[in-house]
């Protein structure tokens, strides 16, 4: 077996020779620049020839250690390298820990917006070890943090409180256990997002994923409480708990960076999810998520 240690430049210094040490004298290492402007398909396209060029063939094992980032074109590389190779995930930020890692969602972003073309494919092993946090910047703890609160709110209260990593990658497992494929449950962990991609988008990508959320979360919760399903409570809780959701940009172009039809996950309460019949997303009229955007942009003062 040959193992194909997919990862980006940052952590290539880090722990690439770790990493070919660990994985013997048939690992190669293919790093690419980090950031999320490298989460493309010219990424994937010139990982795949390399790999070729290479001479690595079917008996392939990718191994993809970073952020999400690296574990989303290492998911997607395997699940398409002669037509589905083993995938080991080893994450090494806070954000692919308690969430990117686990799951088997993967993907690209298009100029057209984020995660647009990819599969879900999951990896055969996901080795967690915390000690990689020790390098991790002060500013990439809150990309992970934002995650964690998220999977507080949708299905676990007392994260709110202890932060646990292992309990966060618990909620997320036990989540897509009970719906792999994304038919139900698992939209869940959609919350905040529809926004937060959108912000994203709209940033070219400046703005990084796990702050988008944060703002996506508070911005898709004052639509539910708009709309009368949120507990008025659990929204100024909602509110403090995460950084204000005010924003620079355009609220224009983010409402139209939003792909239509809008679907959003709410909740009822802090740890109560709407089920929407099994569904746990709901329709939204595209005129309120437009207003909401317009009034957190103009009147950012009154929030913070
Ligand atoms: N597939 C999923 O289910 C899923 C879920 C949530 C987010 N995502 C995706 O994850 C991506 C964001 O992931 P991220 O926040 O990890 O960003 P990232 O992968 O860009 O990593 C952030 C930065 O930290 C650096 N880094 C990584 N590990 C390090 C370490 N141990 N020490 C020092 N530096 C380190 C990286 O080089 C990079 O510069 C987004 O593209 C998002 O869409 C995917």
């Amino acid at each position: 077996m040959k193992y194909a240690i997919v990862t980006d430049h940052t952590v290539a210094k880090l722990y690439g020779s770790a990493a070919l040490r660990y994985f013997g004298a048939h690992a190669q290492l293919f790093s690419f620049p980090p950031g999320e402007s490298s989460k493309t398909r010219a990424t994937k396209e010139w990982l795949e020839d390399a790999l070729l060029e290479c001479g690595f063939h079917k008996d392939t094992t990718i191994v993809g250690i970073g952020g999400g980032v690296v574990t989303d074109i290492a998911g997607f590389l395997a699940s398409t390298f002669y037509r589905g190779v083993p995938l080991i995930l080893i994450p090494t930020t806070l954000m692919a820990m308690v969430d990117t890692a686990i799951g088997g969602k993967n993907g690209v972003n298009t100029e057209r917006g984020k995660n647009q073309i990819g599969t879900i494919y999951q990896p055969s092993q996901v080795i967690f070890d915390p000690r990689f946090l020790a390098t991790l910047p002060a500013s990439e703890w809150m990309n992970g943090f934002s995650e964690i609160v998220k999977h507080g709110l949708i299905a676990e209260p007392s994260l709110l409180k202890t932060f646990d990593i292992c309990e966060a990658i618990e909620v997320k497992r036990r989540i897509i256990a009970s719906d792999i494929y994304d038919k139900g449950k698992r939209r869940l962990l959609n919350f905040g997002h529809k926004v937060a991609h959108a912000l994203e988008t709209a940033s070219g990508y400046q703005m990084t994923h796990g702050i988008a959320v944060a703002k996506g979360m508070v911005i898709e919760s004052r639509i539910a409480l708009e709309l009368g399903f949120l507990n008025p409570s659990a929204f100024d809780t909602i509110e403090r708990f995460l950084p204000p959701a005010s924003f620079e940009l355009d609220p224009e172009a983010v409402f139209q960076a939003m792909a239509k039809p809008i679907k959003l996950s709410m909740l009822k309460d802090i740890g109560e999810p709407y089920s929407f019949d099994g569904e746990y997303c709901t329709p939204v009229d595209p005129e309120l998520v437009r207003r909401i955007l317009y009034d957190y942009a103009l009147h950012t003062a009154s929030i913070r």
